[in-house]
């Protein structure tokens, strides 16, 4: 398997850069209309098609059952799990953490849309093309060293050679784009520079080092075969580079320093190549080293990822539970690499994954191993060697503890505690069962030194919860504290029911909508006008969300749009500059049925499938009603306080004006309660 469409070489030809550009609004819409959300997120999660949705397990946080949702007819995704919601571009952003621009480059490379670009200010194109310039100046490298290990001598004298010595296969070091950088001091820092790439940014992405002494530049990798790192859709984030022969003076490999683009902790290499296969065999391998990685690939088992010499992070074992909760460990016999496996492992419990240790013959990495077996003797011996890991655990350390009582002790208060990270009770109980035939200890001990632990555990977090080390809120005097309290539960609703209005612009803008006027004698005059209509032209824009800076600015799209006699749509919210506004236009458009329980039980809201006219129309109506009776309520607690002080200050005269101006409020409120029953029942 190769790379996506995106990541091929020949896609990265870019114009020298230093000139970034602005991307203009029919150029955005053209890349919005080619991207379809299914590919693009399909690229990152696994999604299978349910109606006319697909579906996957969410990325943004952890789950068991999918109840992360793609809908290709509107171009967006939504977790009904955490709440996330966007188009392809906030996906990008939030799952690549890529910058707004970049993520539109990135559709525009992946549709084959060519943009054409306006001058942008000073600033904002520094800021955007930082990133980019770091992608851009990491690519244009890639391909020049795998330009130099196949087109030049020293490049096939050296580098190619030294692949072929290690049995590497020429597919397999095309496939990995594996590279050589020319032994002189600065051939590569050189070329770039000719080709116009910004000295800052090789700097930036450490291809380039600079003598702090004299100034002088020198490339990083200079005289080393190149092991490109990819990201999860195969774009390049950096390298590792091996010298060739065994000199010890040397550090065996140079890796790229962390950058804006290369974040080591996040990355597992080969994940672009391995995720399918992880996906379809629903277990991931896990080794040390770029070289076991592209043997075992070369061999034929290609759901193998490497953490490349660090022990695995939270971050790598996030990214593939992801594709599987099942991963098994596969390490040379030596102590390192068990070393290796027990660091960080509780984590990987933690994580609801299922770990798994396969222990090479000792001496052999899998790269060894895997040039000496034939594929079938690979899986055979990985399919029977495979030891669940805290059975793995206990049997190494208690070889290690050699019938010392004391190390005996510490074993068994090690090997409990990694069983109480266990999420799973029932897990917990079998290896309880299984730890305590090794251990030769009973049951009811462990379980009395798991209980312990788990309830130290439970005990630290509620003190977490209840304050402790966390900023504890100045204790107000009684009636005061009520009362804020209140004040949240009533911005609550407040807010709930200006994101069911602007839920109906956004879906409904253009609808037709029969609303009923009353005019100035109380008769009832029907209305037919649109949604966006009546909803702007009842609520004033003044009157909007003071509390919500999306809420307001996607109000004031609306409202000013009329003043033209125009509706925008969802696909032209989608292309706001703001990226409050097009998630909260992303989550309203994929929001059908909106409903707080709360408001259903106040009897406000019902549930309602807007499917039909009278349903609409009458959503429409309550969504207003309420809103002005919110804002009708605000107005009767501030005469309220007013009063009070009036009060206070024994000024009758403004009490009775305030009381007057009450009795119209409480009206006007009597008034709304009763539109609002009239709508509901
Ligand atoms: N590593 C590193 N820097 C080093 C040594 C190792 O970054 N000085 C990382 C590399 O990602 C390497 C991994 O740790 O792939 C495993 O190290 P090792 O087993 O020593 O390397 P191999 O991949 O086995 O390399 P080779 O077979 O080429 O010796
Ligand atoms: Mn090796």
């Amino acid at each position: 398997m190769g790379l996506g469409k995106e990541g091929s070489a020949q896609s990265h030809r870019f114009k020298p850069i230093g000139m970034a550009h602005r991307i203009p609004d029919d150029t955005k819409r053209a890349i919005l209309d080619a991207a379809r959300i299914e590919e693009v997120v399909g690229d990152f999660v696994v999604l299978k098609k349910r109606g006319a949705n697909y579906w996957g397990n969410c990325p943004f946080h952890q789950e068991k059952t999918p109840s992360f949702s793609v809908s290709p007819s509107k171009g967006i995704f939504k977790c009904f799990g955490c709440g996330k919601a966007g188009d392809s571009v906030t996906f990008l952003m939030e799952h690549e953490h890529m910058a707004y621009v970049e993520a539109l480059r990135y559709l525009a490379r992946k549709y084959n849309i060519e943009i054409q670009e306006e001058e942008l200010s000073p600033e904002a194109r520094q800021r955007e093309s930082e990133r980019e310039s770091l992608y851009q100046v990491t690519q244009f490298a890639a391909d020049y060293f795998t330009k130099t290990l196949w087109d030049t001598e020293e490049g096939r004298n050296v580098g190619l050679s030294y692949f072929r010595e290690r049995k590497f296969t020429d597919a397999i070091i095309k496939q990995f784009q594996l590279g050589y950088c020319t032994d002189s001091w600065a051939a590569f820092t050189e070329a770039a520079l000719k080709n116009g790439y910004d000295k800052k940014y090789l700097i930036q992405s450490g291809l380039t080092i600079e003598k702090e002494e004299n100034g002088r530049m020198f490339d990083r990798f200079k005289g080393r075969v190149i092991f490109p790192i990819h990201s999860l859709s195969g774009r390049v984030l950096g390298f590792g580079g091996r010298i060739l022969g065994s000199d010890k003076s040397k550090a065996k490999y140079v890796n790229s320093p962390e950058s804006e683009i290369y974040h080591k902790s996040n990355v597992l290499y080969a994940i672009p190549f391995a995720k399918r296969e992880i996906v379809s065999q629903d277990m991931a391998y896990m080794v040390e080293g770029y070289a076991d990685v592209i043997s075992m690939h070369q061999a034929g088992i290609t759901n193998v990822v490497a953490s490349s010499g660090t022990s695995l992070t939270e971050e790598q074992i996030r990214l593939i539970s992801h594709f599987t909760k099942n991963l098994t460990l596969l390490y040379d016999g030596d102590s390192a690499g068990i070393k290796a496996s027990l660091r960080g492992i509780d984590m990987v419990l933690a994580e609801d994954m299922n770990v798994r240790v396969v222990l090479l013959p000792e001496g052999q990495d899998p790269d060894d191993f895997a040039k000496a077996h034939s594929t079938e003797e690979i899986r055979k011996f990985l399919k029977e060697e495979a030891v669940d890991f805290i059975t793995f655990k206990t049997k190494l350390l208690l070889g290690e503890s050699g019938g010392d009582p004391i190390k005996r002790a510490e074993v068994i208060e090690n090997i409990v505690n990694s069983i109480s990270v266990l999420p799973d009770k029932i897990k917990r109980a079998v290896y309880l069962q299984e730890c305590s035939r090794l251990l030769e200890i009973s049951e009811a001990d462990l379980l009395n030194r798991l209980n312990a632990i788990l309830r130290k555990k439970a005990q630290k977090q509620m003190q977490a919860r209840d304050g402790g080390s966390l900023p504890v809120p100045e204790q107000h005097e009684a009636t005061g504290r009520v009362e804020s309290e209140n004040a949240s539960v009533e911005d609550d609703g407040n807010l709930l029911v200006e994101r069911e209005l602007l839920r109906l612009l956004v879906n409904y803008g253009t609808h037709n909508t029969t609303q009923v006027y009353t005019d100035e004698a109380g008769n009832d005059v029907p209305l037919l006008t649109n949604v966006a209509f009546y909803i702007v032209s009842e609520i004033t824009q003044e009157g909007f969300s003071m509390r919500e800076s999306s809420h307001q600015a996607l109000f004031s799209i609306f409202a000013d749009s009329l003043a033209k006699t125009y509706v925008p749509k969802v696909e032209d919210l989608l292309l706001n500059d703001d990226v409050s506004v097009r998630e909260l236009v992303a989550d309203l458009a994929s929001s059908q049925y909106e409903i707080s329980e709360n408001w259903e039980k106040k009897g406000i809201f019902v549930k309602t499938e807007l499917s039909d006219q009278g349903k609409l129309d009458e959503a429409v109506t309550q969504a207003v009603l309420a809103f002005k009776l919110i804002r009708i309520r605000e107005m009767i607690a501030k005469v309220d306080k007013k009063m009070a002080e009036c009060e206070m200050a024994k000024d009758e005269l403004a009490v009775m004006e305030l009381i007057a101006n009450k009795k119209e409020l409480d009206q006007r409120k009597a008034f709304l309660c009763g539109m609002l029953r009239r709508v509901v029942s």
